[in-house]
């Protein structure tokens, strides 16, 4: 499909892009960050595209683009530092929007790109792909007077790096497709705007170590954070300012509306290992919007299969108690595994809540241990206790893991769009994808 189909979808929904930023704009940077940000101040030498979305894309013009994101993709790396590194000197305030440590994180914006160019001849799903990215973005502190300075930097990046194959047309088909995707973020946050904070202060009250680096994080928000049991939320911690980072509530909305997380700390990680050992009550939080479809639909009466490994139990956990709530009754079989019976995390709670609802079934598997009547991978254990082709699945957990237990159930029968899981990698990358890329990754496997 040609990208005047996109241009028509997104007519109405067009904001414009200030040719220059204001010198000043308000911020949503943590509060270590003036509420001030400083932007690119009007006339900076290197102006900024003019984000012109009058000339749609022809599948020629969608051919040089792709061709070029290909002849640039060996030096991807490069690129990317070369890219923050003008944004950084070209726009110094705009540093402060992102992490100290940039390593762990720093194609997340370069891969972002390169799914847009992936998409652009996929109106719908690209429509829908910036919007979420626009009202995501809203946590990060980025404004509409933003993305000319990111644009501008983006340009010259690619410039650099294709050397000759850049051409005047090339650079013009950039500035039309990066305007057509600015237009749409920008329009995104405003709107999110009108309907409800960028994020959320939150305290700690709760902090209690479960054992083998998890640790139990309650948080009391300041004001009431919305989700549905299953969703996720991002979080910005005081150890690591901008570094965001998701976790699932483990359980459904509550009436006091605390949140309580299962975190793991991953060795070497930015975030993870201090909310595990340093974090106390106390400390502040700030979290983003939820996120997330793994939700249960009211209108299905289909049994459940879950399949949960570490951490992973938090959102499925979640999901049981909302059932119970709701008091469906829809037969619950969950799946709870681990490399050995000490690590099998979250176990006995679950175990408690079969016993007071009749509904619901909880085993476990050990993939590394000799134990009678444990032993085996969750999707081995998944597969001998099928047939679940008449359930809906949900899935959480290290990738491996639930592609393996996807694969045992896609043998069972059970459709793809009754496989739910959370996102393999950057959520923003994926979410609105989903069954895309669990096909993709299906097919890769
Ligand atoms: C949708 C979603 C929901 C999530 N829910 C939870 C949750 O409820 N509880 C929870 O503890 N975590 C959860 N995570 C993972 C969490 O968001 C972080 O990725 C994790 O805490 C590591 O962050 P970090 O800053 O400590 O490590 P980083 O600084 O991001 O990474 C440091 C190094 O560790 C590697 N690494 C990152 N994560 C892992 C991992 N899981 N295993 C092995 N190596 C890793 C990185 O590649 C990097 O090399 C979730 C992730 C997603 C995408
Ligand atoms: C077309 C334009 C843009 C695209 C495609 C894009 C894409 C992305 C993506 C995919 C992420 C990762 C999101 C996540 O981790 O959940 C990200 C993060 C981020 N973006 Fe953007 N972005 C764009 C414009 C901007 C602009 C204009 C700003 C403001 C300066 C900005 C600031 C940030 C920040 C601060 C982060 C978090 C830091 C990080 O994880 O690296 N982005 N962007």
């Amino acid at each position: 499909m040609r990208l005047s189909g996109l241009r028509s979808t997104l007519q109405d929904r067009r904001t414009p892009v200030p040719p220059s930023a204001p010198s000043t704009v308000p911020s949503s940077a943590p509060s270590s960050v003036p509420r001030q940000a400083r932007v690119p101040a009007p006339g900076h030498p290197s102006a900024a595209p003019a984000a012109s979305a009058s000339d749609p894309l022809t599948p020629q013009q969608i051919a040089l683009l792709r061709a070029s994101v290909a002849a640039v993709s060996p030096q991807a790396g490069e690129l990317t530092v070369y890219f923050y590194a003008i944004l950084f000197a070209r726009y110094p305030a705009v540093r402060e929007l992102f992490p100290v440590d940039l390593d762990v994180q720093r194609d997340r914006l370069l891969r972002g790109l390169l799914r847009i160019v992936d998409l652009v001849d996929d109106p719908d799903n690209l429509v829908r792909f910036c919007t979420h990215l626009g009202r995501d973005h809203r946590k990060f502190g980025a404004l509409s007077g933003h993305y000319p300075a990111v644009g501008e930097c983006l340009l010259a990046s690619l410039e650099r790096y294709a050397g000759p194959a850049w051409t005047p047309e090339l650079a013009q088909i950039w500035t039309t497709a990066y305007g057509l995707v600015a237009q749409v973020m920008s329009k995104a946050a405003e709107d999110d705007a009108l309907l409800g904070p960028a994020v959320w202060y939150a305290e700690i009250t709760r902090h209690v170590h479960r054992g083998h680096g998890i640790a139990e994080i309650t948080v009391q928000p300041e004001t009431p954070y919305p989700y549905l049991a299953g969703q996720y939320a991002s979080m910005e911690t005081p150890w690591a300012p901008r570094a965001w980072r998701y976790y699932s509530p483990a359980h459904a909305p509550r009436p006091d509306g605390s949140l309580t997380f299962h975190v793991r700390a991953v060795h070497g990680g930015q975030v993870s290992p201090a909310l595990v050992e340093q974090a106390a009550a106390g400390d502040m939080v700030r979290l983003g919007p939820a996120q997330g479809g793994m939700t249960l639909d009211p209108d299905s009466g289909r049994p459940l299969v879950c399949v949960a490994g570490g951490t992973g139990l938090a959102p499925i956990r979640a999901l049981v108690e909302h059932a119970a709530r709701t008091g469906s009754e829809r037969q619950t079989n969950v799946f709870v595994g681990a490399r050995t019976a000490m690590q099998l995390y979250g176990l006995d709670d679950m175990l408690r809540m079969s016993q007071r609802h009749h509904w619901l079934s909880v085993r476990a598997a050990v993939s590394d241990e000799r134990i009678a009547g444990l032993e085996g991978t969750l999707p081995q254990v998944l597969a001998e206790f099928g047939p679940w082709y008449r359930h809906e699945a949900y899935l959480s957990g290290p990738v491996d893991m639930v592609t393996q237990a996807a694969y045992t159930l896609l043998r069972q029968g059970v459709p793809q769009q009754r496989i739910h899981h959370d996102p393999f990698d950057v959520p923003a990358l994926e979410a609105a994808l989903l069954p895309r890329r669990m096909a993709a990754h299906l097919a890769a496997g």
